[in-house]
């Protein structure tokens, strides 16, 4: 007999009806940029559509997000002032805390995601806090990220997301978090997160670009994939809700492998880089935009990832979600 898989592909019913997988709009988690400083909003130059918001410009995107179907955004504080040891980090008043209770009050029903580091926040723009040779001191950064934790809990966040890379962080948030009796606050953690090239225009968006060295020496080591397993399962056993792998698209392979090995749920980070090649294919007519963002967010739920963190989030559910 000769087989015919072609049969199953003859029209857009029979495809459908035989999709193995769909990636739902409420599996996107959008990244939203917040300054604290008026002046500091704007577009970003290396992430055409990416857009720097006030506070009161965030809620509106949050609102447009959300009647589209994108259930959660995941945050990341421009502040006013940077210093050595990220003081408006762990303000309550600062950004992020102002942007999460403005967001809970306006649509309580979306979900908060911060982002937990120090990078946004520091004039070193390293992720901890340096000792005399300019080296990033794990211990004493982990116990500013569990008291930074717990500020973003007092205003009322639904999950932090620690991504940092420091050794231990994930257990003594959650820690910090239920000695404060913030139970129910979750970890979604960066556990796979790898010192990468693709990361450049988010450093634009966030002015958080190392005034020297880098860091290899916390973020992984791309060419490591064993290593990521180890990583995931600390994170796992400290207490983490959520694990992570980032960048996206050169480390699908990861992607796959946590998914065989652990039940966790698992999500991907689609980074600024990523996104900004494909924009400027886009721009140059060179590759298609809603196939190709379509056939990236099916590569992602493919490889195994159930939460997808991505810059397409409004696009896609444009197309996809509730308001279309
Ligand atoms: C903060 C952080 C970064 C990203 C997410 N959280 C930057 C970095 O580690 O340099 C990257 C996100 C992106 O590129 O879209 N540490």
């Amino acid at each position: 007999m000769l087989h015919r898989p072609r049969r199953l592909r003859r029209t857009p019913a029979l495809r459908s009806l035989v999709r193995e997988h769909r990636t739902p709009v409420d599996a996107l988690v959008a990244p939203l940029f917040v300054v604290e400083r008026d002046a500091d909003a704007g577009p970003i130059s290396s992430m055409p559509g990416v857009v720097r918001y006030t506070l009161a410009q965030c809620v509106e995107e949050s609102k447009r997000l959300y009647a589209l179907g994108v259930n959660a955004v995941l945050l990341f504080g421009i502040p006013a002032h940077k210093d050595a040891v990220a003081s408006r980090n762990a303000a309550d008043d600062g950004i992020v805390q102002r942007a999460i209770a403005a967001i809970e009050a306006a649509i309580p029903e979306m979900l908060t995601i911060a982002d937990l580091c120090n990078c946004e926040y520091t004039d070193h723009g390293h992720c901890g806090l340096l000792d005399e040779n300019g080296d990033v001191r794990n211990d004493e950064t982990v116990a500013l990220l569990a008291t930074v934790a717990r500020s973003y809990a007092r205003a009322g966040v639904d999950i932090v997301a620690p991504s940092d890379m420091m050794d231990g962080r994930v257990g003594a948030i959650r820690r910090s978090l239920d000695e404060a009796g913030f139970t129910q606050v979750g970890i979604m953690a960066y556990s796979a997160k790898y010192s990468s090239a693709f990361y450049g225009p988010f450093r634009e968006a966030a002015g958080s670009t190392p005034q020297f060295g880098d860091r290899r020496g916390y973020q992984m080591d791309p060419p490591n994939a064993r290593e990521a397993m180890r990583e995931i399962a600390l994170d796992i056993e400290e207490g983490a809700d959520i694990v992570m792998v980032k960048p996206a698209l050169a480390y699908l392979d990861i992607v796959r492998s946590a998914r065989d090995r652990f039940d966790t749920p698992i999500a991907v980070y689609n980074v600024s880089g990523e996104y900004a090649m494909m924009e400027a294919a886009f721009e140059r007519g060179w590759l298609e935009r809603e196939r190709t963002i379509d056939e990236l967010m099916a590569s992602f739920t493919r490889a195994g990832a159930d939460i997808i963190i991505t810059y397409f989030a409004a696009d896609y559910a444009r197309r996809h979600g509730r308001g279309r």
